[in-house]
């Protein structure tokens, strides 16, 4: 398609989307009396209008029942995370039996490493990618150290090739290779936070077993945002946050994935508690972990039910319109912003780069730009005009049109906030 950069284009395209109606659904913040133009829905997803019914039942069920609502609330709080398990498992290519809400994202690594990190003296590596969030390194090495090895020999981290923005698959699979029977696990995220790299989580999980290792993945930018096959894919754990694209709230809960292949095996090592175990008998609070079969055998403790009601109402959404049809709006939007930016980068001469790869299929929603004139003041002039992005050091700023709730026009829009900041040198 031959993109324009006019606002009547833009408008076209708008009238267009068959996801327009959700823009309404969503509450957008205001900067000088108008909603913003909302980029950070790969850190905070916006509020569904939805979520705060979700949370009032809760409460007033609470209020009318107290403990009794554990059975007879509208939706009785002990099973509430069942309700994620189906549309949950839709979102990521998982059956149902094969993902959890628990927990929220760092903890569910660790929790998922206690049991698929399982070092012996020959094979204890760890793959992962070079400058993974950070929450994601400091996980590995804690967890490579409490298992007696070091850090600097046990996790091999994957850099990308002097003078290039991305890793390629083809040198994360030949790492894979060059560790062989060392490499105990491959963990690593499927979208890179910083750069928006979209991994190749179907090869790359391939190589991984072929080496003899299990592969894990970190999800918190990919769930809700990009076509995942987890279970086909044969991937053996992954968790997410669900505050990002799937638009919970703050801190929410995160999802988890274990592959069905796991489900039986109930000498899996991992940290118990009693919301794991067996479900008719849990109320016996007998003596003897006997964990559920499936994702939910790694729950620990009895869900903040409270806290999931926006992820619920969240979920449904998702549920409604599907991946597919997010997924396609996304290409169309991300497009389109990457068009604008070109335009104004002709318009104003070598500014800022896009560091986030060009080929479809390696990205998603989200385009990160490195800054080379004003950086940090020119993105405080797009905060100022209500464009609301985020500064990641030394130069970056991410830009993540999600496709529930930006439009065509807020692309345009943007175009014409960066020029004039570029413009004004501030
Ligand atoms: C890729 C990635 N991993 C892990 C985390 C940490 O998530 P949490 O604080 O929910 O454990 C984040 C948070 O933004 C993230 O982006």
């Amino acid at each position: 398609m031959q993109f324009q950069n006019t606002r009547a284009f833009a408008q076209e395209m708008d009238a267009r989307d068959p996801l327009k109606k959700y823009k309404d659904e969503f509450i957008f913040p205001q900067v000088n009396g108008k909603p913003v133009i909302y980029f950070t829905g790969n850190s905070l997803g916006l509020q569904p209008r939805s979520a705060r019914k979700y949370v009032d039942e809760i409460m007033e069920d609470w209020a009318e029942m107290a403990v009794e609502g554990h059975f007879y609330a509208r939706k009785p709080w002990w099973d509430y995370h069942e309700r994620f398990a189906a549309p949950l498992g839709r979102i990521v290519g998982a059956k149902p039996s094969e993902v959890t809400v628990m927990n929220t994202l760092t903890v569910n690594l660790h929790l998922l490493m206690v049991s698929f990190y399982r070092p012996t003296p020959k094979r204890y590596k760890i793959l992962c990618e070079a400058k993974a969030f950070p929450s994601d390194q400091y996980m590995l090495e804690s967890q490579v150290k409490f298992h007696g090895f070091d850090p600097a020999d046990a996790i091999v981290e994957v850099e990308k090739r002097e003078g290039e923005h991305h890793i390629r698959t083809e040198d994360v699979i030949s790492r894979i290779k060059e560790a062989g029977d060392k490499l105990a696990l491959v963990l690593i995220g499927g979208v890179n936070y910083y750069t928006g790299q979209v991994f190749d989580v179907e090869a790359i999980t391939r190589a991984g077993h072929q080496a003899g290792a299990l592969v894990g993945w970190d999800l918190a930018h990919a769930a809700g945002n990009v076509k995942l096959q987890l279970h086909d894919w044969k991937v053996d754990f992954a968790a997410w946050c669900s505050y990002k694209y799937m638009n919970s709230g703050p801190g929410n809960a995160s999802g988890a994935f274990v592959h069905e292949k796991h489900h039986n095996n109930k000498d899996l090592p991992r940290f118990a508690g009693w919301w794991g175990h067996n479900k008719e008998r849990r109320f016996l609070m007998e003596p003897g972990f006997d964990p559920v079969r499936g994702a939910d055998g790694w729950q620990v403790s009895n869900l903040p039910v409270l806290s999931l009601a926006p992820y619920l109402a969240s979920v449904e959404m998702f549920d409604e319109v599907g991946m597919d049809a997010l997924i396609r709006k996304r290409d169309q939007l991300t497009a389109y912003l990457e068009f604008v930016l070109e335009q104004v980068d002709e318009d104003t001469e070598g500014e800022f780069e896009i560091i986030t790869p060009k080929q479809p299929e390696e990205r998603a929603c989200q385009l990160s730009v490195f800054l080379h004139g004003q950086g940090r003041a020119l993105f405080d002039y797009l905060m100022k005009n209500g464009v609301i992005t985020d500064w990641r050091e030394p130069n970056v700023i991410r830009l993540a049109p999600a496709p529930f709730y930006c439009s065509f026009e807020d692309m345009y829009e943007f175009g014409q906030i960066l020029k004039n900041g570029i413009n004004q040198k501030t």
